[in-house]
């Protein structure tokens, strides 16, 4: 029984050295060392190179390094029968909740223009909102989601949140389904988008969502690029029914320099860093599933298939 870690980022090592670290009985490789095939029961990946994942006979389980698997399902060359799993993590929803927060807090009191303002020397105050003035709308009530409601109502704002299926969590209305989406929408001053990218979600964030928000709400992705129609956006930004967003994600990562979004002044952009795997606090999840692979016991958090995340 064997590790691969599969990733094509400058973390490849990082990882590997880290599960090295807390497990020095057990044979880890790079997949870009020579490596025995048919030991590897587990692989660990992030983004893997097409054809990579079906080199080994006797894999056992692919494990995602980070709390999406839409790139695991994307890969046609992923063996149709094996466990996946992904990281449920504490630090991963707080550094979501954090990020999420403070993308808000920055549209709120115009953050973004004063850093615009000041590189062109303008001294040009504005009228700013207040946590009070607002509902935030969070579609996605998985872990992240849940770890967001309960910081942003222990910060005084009003919570609601949208769900594929009925939820009960406290001091939020939760709508569930296409029946609810419109009411959850008409509702939203602040969208943030968290939900796993599945053919269901693919391109949910669109002009028929964005007709449903209340004038001059603010739309936040965090979740995946695919989730959002881009020309949708800016058409409804450029027509003033939106009043911005702000984007951690994009189809295309990089975002291609001749992307409009890169000039657009209500449109805020981060490089896919709102929630970044933690090593230290990912490892043991890792390392506690290859224990439950050799004991055959049942895997944590495994995704479904069938669901896709
Ligand atoms: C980050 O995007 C993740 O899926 O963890």
């Amino acid at each position: 029984m064997a590790i691969v870690v599969i990733r094509q980022d400058n973390k490849l090592d990082a990882w590997k050295n880290a599960l090295i670290a807390n497990a020095p009985e057990t044979p880890v490789y790079s997949y870009l060392e020579e490596h025995p095939k048919e030991e590897i029961t587990m692989a660990c990946v992030w983004k893997q190179p097409a054809e990579t994942l079906n080199l080994y006979p006797n894999l056992q389980c692919i494990a995602s390094f980070g709390a999406g698997v839409d790139f695991i399902f994307k890969d046609q060359s992923v063996p149709g029968n094996i466990p996946i799993t992904r990281v449920v993590d504490p630090v991963l929803a707080s550094d979501m909740s954090e990020f999420v927060l403070a993308s808000i807090l920055g549209f709120f009191k115009n953050l973004n223009d004063y850093k615009t303002d000041q590189l062109n020397k303008i001294w040009a105050p504005q009228e700013y909102k207040r946590i009070s003035d607002v509902t935030v709308g969070i579609m996605g009530m998985g872990a992240l989601g849940e770890k967001l409601a309960e910081d942003l109502i222990r910060n005084r704002f009003k919570v609601i949140g949208w769900a594929n299926s009925p939820k009960v969590i406290p001091g939020v209305d939760v709508y569930a389904g296409n029946n609810q989406k419109n009411k959850f929408l008409s509702r939203s001053n602040i969208l943030v988008c968290l939900l796993p990218l599945t053919k269901e979600t693919m391109g949910i964030l669109n002009n028929k969502l964005f007709k449903e928000l209340p004038k001059q709400s603010y739309v936040i992705n965090v979740a995946r690029g695919g989730h959002l129609v881009d020309e949708d956006l800016l058409e409804y930004v450029n027509n003033g029914h939106l009043a911005g967003a702000g984007l951690d994600v994009f189809h295309q990562e990089p975002l291609p320099v001749e992307h409009p979004f890169w000039n657009h002044p209500k449109i805020h952009i981060t490089p896919h860093v709102a929630s970044v795997s933690d090593i230290d606090s990912v490892i043991p999840q890792l390392l506690e599933n290859y224990r439950r692979l050799k004991e055959g016991l049942p895997l944590m958090n495994e995704v479904s298939r069938e669901k896709g995340y």
